[in-house]
């Protein structure tokens, strides 16, 4: 057995410390070349000649790499190798596989780390912070505490008698795994290929285009710790030209999912019509999009500045592109006078730029289409008599695609702005009367189709207990006086019900057991 993990540390990154100067020669050397990404079947690299140019969202002249997207063929022949390689993955021992994955643990957090971190920073426009907590230190765990939790997972033993030896054989399931990942966290798009894979499943891998630089690394980091090939296939590409073709395999035995809630139901749509088709019914676990709050209640009036830093980092931070990232916040009145002027002041400090210098707490939003999208919402807040754009407000599109930090006062709590997932810094906030904390807290919970995660600010313990209460089914992951973003892996299993997904907990022992097909074997003696 190997010892209980402990979450990996968060390096600094602080002005002349080791890791800092590492991450800037790093991040040097691998702005200056120009990668092939190809799709990679059966550890083997196709150049399908079908590409797309992967650039750095904080500077769109700058391309990173030519990525490969894969076709009808290579999806085909991609399916065939995984099935090929299916049944010597499956029998592998356990400790075998693990120990694949506690070294890519280990690499990840030694010589890959200002690898990974960079990747993510030019690909995906993170900060050294913001990449640091996930493609390094988000990923470890997952790494480390998979096996743990897969330890306690195949512990898990029926009685005896003496006359009979019963036992769970947790198996893999009889197919292949569709992993489809989003452009936000590179270990999310790692843990989506991994979890299934620790339990004996082979996986089709599909990143998100605007992160397959990262996911470049991520099967290098792989292929080094030692996994066979053909365990898991990366095929970058258009969503159907992928999807379809894979969801219609009689091979498909479960998705893995973490995107958006339309692109999920298109899946759960798709998986219906070729039911028939399937020799098992398809495993089905998806993180899809949120539309995160966080109250305040007019006893957390002595707690202003955490509250205002919550808002801050939990609605800016990565530019408002996590899925945890509050998007609606409900403010008493009494506090709002305080309040505002402490917001503009943060908001206003907030550095925006190139994220590789170190000194921006913000970079660009990821794409062009993002851009515009988040851009119209804006246009939709300035020319609304009921919202005051309070903060921001702002867009600049010249070298990177970059949207200042926006803060949108609405008197409609359930206006589109609090309703509807932008996935970028624009944060609607509702002024609400003081006696109205219950009927808001009512607001709260129907006003948005998902469930995600969620605050509550308070010091009175009844009013906690009521946000707890009123807001049940709200929130996956519900927060007590700090930000809904930032769930730690070991720490604050993460997902969401409603419109955000199956709630399976990334980074659980729940998550894991959805890649097994456990066998009941009874023996009489
Ligand atoms: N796990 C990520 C967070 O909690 C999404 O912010």
């Amino acid at each position: 057995r190997v010892p209980a993990p402990k979450n990996e540390p968060v390096l600094s990154h602080a002005p002349g410390s080791p890791e800092r100067r590492e991450l800037q020669a790093t991040l040097k050397r691998m702005s200056a070349e120009q990668l092939e990404i190809p799709v990679i079947i059966g550890g083997k690299h196709v150049r399908t000649g079908k590409t797309d140019t992967v650039r750095m969202p904080h500077k769109h002249s700058h391309v990173l790499a030519t990525l490969h997207e894969a076709d009808a063929g290579t999806v085909e022949q991609a399916i065939q190798n995984s099935l090929s390689v299916k049944e010597d993955w499956a029998r592998m021992p356990f400790q075998s596989r693990a120990a694949i994955f506690l070294r890519a643990a280990e690499l990840l957090a030694t010589r890959y780390r200002p690898i990974m971190n960079a990747a993510t920073m030019l690909g995906q426009s993170k900060t050294a912070h913001q990449a640091e907590i996930d493609a390094t230190c988000e990923a470890v765990d997952f790494l480390r505490y998979n096996v743990h939790f897969a330890e306690q997972i195949l512990a898990m033993q029926p009685e005896n008698s003496p006359q009979t030896w019963n036992m769970t054989d947790y198996r893999p399931l009889d197919g292949f795994v569709f992993s489809v990942a989003p452009f936000n966290f590179t270990s999310i798009a790692m843990n989506l290929a991994v979890a299934p894979a620790l339990m004996g499943n082979v996986v089709l891998f599909k990143p998100s285009n605007t992160a397959a630089y990262s996911a470049w690394y991520i099967m290098e980091l792989l292929r080094e710790a030692g996994l066979p090939d053909g365990v898991i296939n990366m095929l970058p590409g258009d969503g159907p030209t992928v999807g379809n073709p894979v969801l219609a395999s009689p091979h498909l035995g479960g998705i893995h999912f973490t995107g958006s809630t339309p692109t999920f139901n298109v899946m759960w749509k798709t998986v219906g019509e070729n039911i028939s088709r399937y020799k098992q019914y398809p495993r089905i676990v998806g993180e899809t999009g949120g539309k995160d709050f966080i109250v305040a209640h007019p006893s957390a009036a002595d707690d202003l500045e955490a509250l205002a830093v919550a808002i801050v980092r939990g609605g800016f931070e990565y530019q408002g592109q996590k899925c945890s990232a509050p998007s609606r916040i409900f403010v008493p009145e009494s506090m709002w006078p305080k309040l505002k002027p402490r917001l503009q002041a943060l908001i206003s400090e907030i550095r925006m730029g190139d994220v590789t210098d170190f000194r921006n707490f913000m970079g660009a939003v990821i794409d062009e289409k993002s851009f515009k999208k988040t851009s119209g919402y804006i246009d939709l807040a300035k020319n609304d008599s009921g919202a005051t754009v309070v903060a921001g407000g702002e867009v600049d599109r010249k070298e990177g695609w970059f949207i200042k930090p926006t803060l949108v006062q609405l008197q409609d709590p359930k206006h589109r702005i609090m309703r509807e997932e932008i996935f970028a810094p624009v944060v609607g906030l509702h002024v609400y009367p003081d006696s109205k904390y219950v009927e808001t807290l009512r607001e709260v919970d129907a006003a948005a189709s998902y469930a995600l995660t969620g605050s509550v600010f308070a010091r009175d313990r009844k009013a906690i207990d009521t946000a707890l209460s009123e807001l049940r089914h709200a929130a996956g992951n519900f927060y007590i006086n700090d930000k809904p973003t930032g769930a730690v892996v070991g720490q604050q299993p993460f997902g969401g019900s409603r419109a955000s997904g199956t709630n399976d907990k990334a980074g659980s022992l729940l998550n894991l057991t959805r890649w097994t097909s456990p066998r009941t074997i009874k023996e009489n003696f």
